[in-house]
């Protein structure tokens, strides 16, 4: 429990490379994985939910500790995490691996500062069919577990890369033959006329900025474009998931209606 507790800080997650999971829903996920399972920890007397959980766990092996409720608040982040808190390894992927699986569709955050974005973009990234995220720069890592939570389970759903060599992913994300196109409210050429070139069709990089300061103007200018989601009122820009929902989307449906004319 003291192991688990020590979770919390993220250079014991990084260095044990082990990560917590609350509640029903993400220890639900994290069990239809069970080599990503280390062990779960659950209340005395479980609700129906978490006796359902038990049942996965005993069948795929998983070692489960009955403690108090007490307990659990204790090893978790939440103030209520509902009876349950799984520990989990680590679940990210190398970028080579992924990019030699031919990818269409990335979502590269960089510098990513708020744990609750993080998991959310993984979260929009999955729900757009996105073959991957990439978590590139000095941000939060996935493992957060306001990150873990704000992604629904999606952590769990499409591969993660962590990345802090932003340059080197950049490169590497190109040689794999995607287009980089630089999310960015101040970009002159926007969204509407990258679609209309037919740009979005191809495999393409989203890179997308940080909260607070945006992308950096050298990454803008490496990116093959930069592109802007119009702003039609007074806000002078979007929440970084926000336009990642907006620019992944455009992808996604520019990818699936070339798929379809082509079948
Ligand atoms: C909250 S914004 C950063 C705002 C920051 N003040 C700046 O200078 O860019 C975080 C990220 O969301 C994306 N973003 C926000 N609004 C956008 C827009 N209208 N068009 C394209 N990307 C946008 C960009 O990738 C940006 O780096």
């Amino acid at each position: 429990v003291a192991k688990a507790r020590r979770l919390a800080d993220r250079q014991v997650r990084s260095q044990s490379r082990r990560f917590l999971a609350e509640g029903p829903q993400a220890v639900r996920e994290a069990l239809a994985h069970p080599s990503l399972v280390v062990e779960v920890f659950a209340a005395e007397r479980p609700s129906d939910v978490v006796r359902g959980l038990r049942q996965a766990a005993d069948a795929a092996g998983v070692a489960w500790t009955e403690v108090g409720e007490d307990v659990i608040r204790v090893v978790a982040d939440t103030v209520t995490p509902q009876g349950v808190v799984a520990v989990c390894r680590f679940l990210d992927r190398p970028l080579a691996e992924v990019l030699g699986a031919a990818p269409r569709l990335l979502a590269v955050g960089v510098d990513v500062g708020d744990p609750g974005n993080a998991g959310t973009l993984l979260r929009c990234a999955d729900a757009a069919g996105c073959d991957a995220v990439v978590l590139a720069g000095r941000g939060v890592d996935p493992y957060n577990p306001k990150a873990v939570r704000a992604s629904a389970g999606s952590l769990f759903h499409l591969p993660v890369i962590v990345s802090p060599d932003v340059p080197g992913t950049l490169a590497a994300v190109r040689a794999a033959g995607l287009r980089l196109l630089a999310a960015d409210a101040a970009a002159a050429t926007d969204l509407d006329a990258v679609d209309r070139q037919g740009l979005l069709a191809g495999p393409t990089a989203w890179l997308f900025g940080n909260e607070a300061h945006g992308l950096d103007p050298e990454l803008v200018a490496v990116a093959d474009e930069a592109v802007s989601v119009p702003l039609y009122g007074r806000a002078e820009s979007l929440n970084l998931v926000a336009a990642a929902a907006v620019c992944l989307y455009a992808s996604a449906r520019a990818q699936s209606l070339t798929a379809g004319g082509a079948a």
